[in-house]
């Protein structure tokens, strides 16, 4: 390889880090903040453990309703949820403490990544379920 060339790939591979890096920062934010807060429940993939946690894979309860996550997050949830057929009965306690940015962050990560929707929530649209 000629010098030119080993500069030219050198050039290439720091673009394609750059480019992957910015390209990831939103869904990055979200899954950083679902394994720091949501993930001992819900567990790694999202989905669940029988009886206990209900699953956020396919849970058509929440696909696309951004707000009704956000709000289950600020204000907890606890009482009967059938969730495709499955029932649960436990206590989700309220997490109010967490930012509207990591709110809005964990909940379009959910969103999309598990329950297959597209719908995305803002900062400022967090605060407003407070
Ligand atoms: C301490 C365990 C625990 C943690 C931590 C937790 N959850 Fe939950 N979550 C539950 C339980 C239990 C329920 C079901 C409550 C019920 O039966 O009414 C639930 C319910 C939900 C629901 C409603 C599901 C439905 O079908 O209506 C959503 C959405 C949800 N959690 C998202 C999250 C997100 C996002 C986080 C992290 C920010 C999180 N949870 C953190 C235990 C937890």
């Amino acid at each position: 390889m000629t010098n030119v060339n080993k500069f030219k790939s050198g050039i290439f591979a720091a673009a394609s880090v750059l480019a992957l890096f910015s390209a990831g920062v939103h869904a990055d934010a979200g899954e950083a903040v679902y394994k720091k807060n949501c993930m001992a429940c819900h567990q790694a993939n999202g989905q669940g453990m029988a009886a206990v946690f209900p699953p956020l894979v396919d849970n058509s309860n929440i696909t696309d309703k951004p707000a009704y996550i956000a709000e289950t997050i600020v204000k907890g949830k606890s009482g009967k949820i059938t969730v495709n057929g499955a029932e649960f009965n436990g206590m989700m306690p309220p997490m109010a403490y967490m930012t509207d940015a990591d709110i809005a962050a964990v909940v379009n990560y959910v969103n999309t990544k598990f329950a297959s929707g597209s719908k995305e929530i803002s900062a400022a649209e967090v605060k407003a379920v407070r």
